[in-house]
């Protein structure tokens, strides 16, 4: 039998995201192998997605191999220095979905000859509507990041960031983003309820109000803002809400999203020293 050419690190909620999108998309099971320490987990995903169930330990890894890191950040430190050889046999490449761990310092760990990719998707990866985020330096190839590509495009959209420094700003949206939408969603469920709906009526027309505009938004291919003002006719009703809206909604907007920011920095920081 050949080797797997996707091997994941971790068998915990974004691996078993990634393994069902990559199986919907027709990738063997016999491709992908999943190294975590928990036997019942890792047979848990062999069962459903006819994976490869492995040990933690790291094994050799095949020549065109992407190896999937999807364990916690903070345990990096201790599980990639046990890859590295099996890497740096290489030609394959690493891909590190660990928020916050910086590519210098997974160089650091696996050596300057591994191409190290950095990800991060978000939680609607578990029904294919995820938005991942991507990074690697000029040192990696276009065959490269589209062998990376191709694993998180099986979970939904992706998008390149040039510079590595806005991929903090692109996980306190993009990553913790679906909070953000769900608190919403909860907000104006309560409002409907308060108005005299019944609950479950109330969440219905949430959802799909939410749902319905972020569609015409992507589809309309027109700024939020043009559309917004086609239907909003003068001292109307939609006029009257959104008059309350912006008494604080921006500003609200700037502050969680620079409070995600913040608190990112500092847990990569300590993730950083814990991993020294
Ligand atoms: N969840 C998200 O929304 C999200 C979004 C973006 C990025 N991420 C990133 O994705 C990564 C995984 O997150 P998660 O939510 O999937 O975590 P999780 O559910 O807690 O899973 C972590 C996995 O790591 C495994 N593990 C622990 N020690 C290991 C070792 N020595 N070797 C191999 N595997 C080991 C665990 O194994 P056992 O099952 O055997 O205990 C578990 O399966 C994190 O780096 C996180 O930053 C997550």
């Amino acid at each position: 039998m050949s080797e797997p050419r996707i091997i994941f690190i971790g068998a915990g909620n974004m691996a078993r995201a990634i393994i069902a999108g990559l199986r919907r998309r027709g990738i063997a099971g016999g491709d992908i192998a999943v190294h975590a320490p928990h036997l019942e987990r890792r047979e848990a995903l062999a069962r459903e997605f006819g994976v490869i169930s492995r040990a933690a330990e790291a094994v050799p890894v095949a020549a065109d191999a992407t190896v999937v890191y999807a364990a916690k950040p903070k345990q990096i430190g201790t599980i990639l220095p046990s890859w590295r050889a099996a890497l740096e046999a290489g030609p394959g490449i690493f891909l590190s979905l660990a928020a916050g761990v910086t590519s210098a310092s997974l160089k650091r760990l696996l050596g300057p000859k591994v191409p190290v990719l950095r990800c991060m998707p978000n939680t609607p990866a578990q029904i294919g509507a995820g938005m991942t985020t991507l990074y690697a330096d000029a040192s990696v190839t276009a065959e490269q990041r589209a062998a990376a590509e191709a694993i998180l495009a099986a979970v939904g959209r992706c998008l390149w960031l040039e510079d590595e420094g806005l991929m903090d700003a692109a996980t306190a949206l993009a990553g913790s983003g679906p909070a953000y939408v769900l608190l919403f969603l909860e907000a104006l469920e309560d409002a409907g309820v308060f108005q005299g709906l019944p609950r479950a009526t109330a969440r219905i027309l949430a959802q799909e109000t939410v749902l319905g505009a972020a569609r015409l938004a992507k589809e309309a291919q027109m700024a939020p803002s043009n559309l917004r003002h086609q239907v909003t006719s003068p001292a109307g009703t939609t006029a009257a809400a959104l008059a309350v809206w912006e008494e604080g909604l921006r500003a609200l907007a700037q502050r969680a999203v620079q409070a995600a920011v913040d608190r990112g920095r500092a847990l990569a920081q300590m993730t950083e020293e814990h991993n020294q």
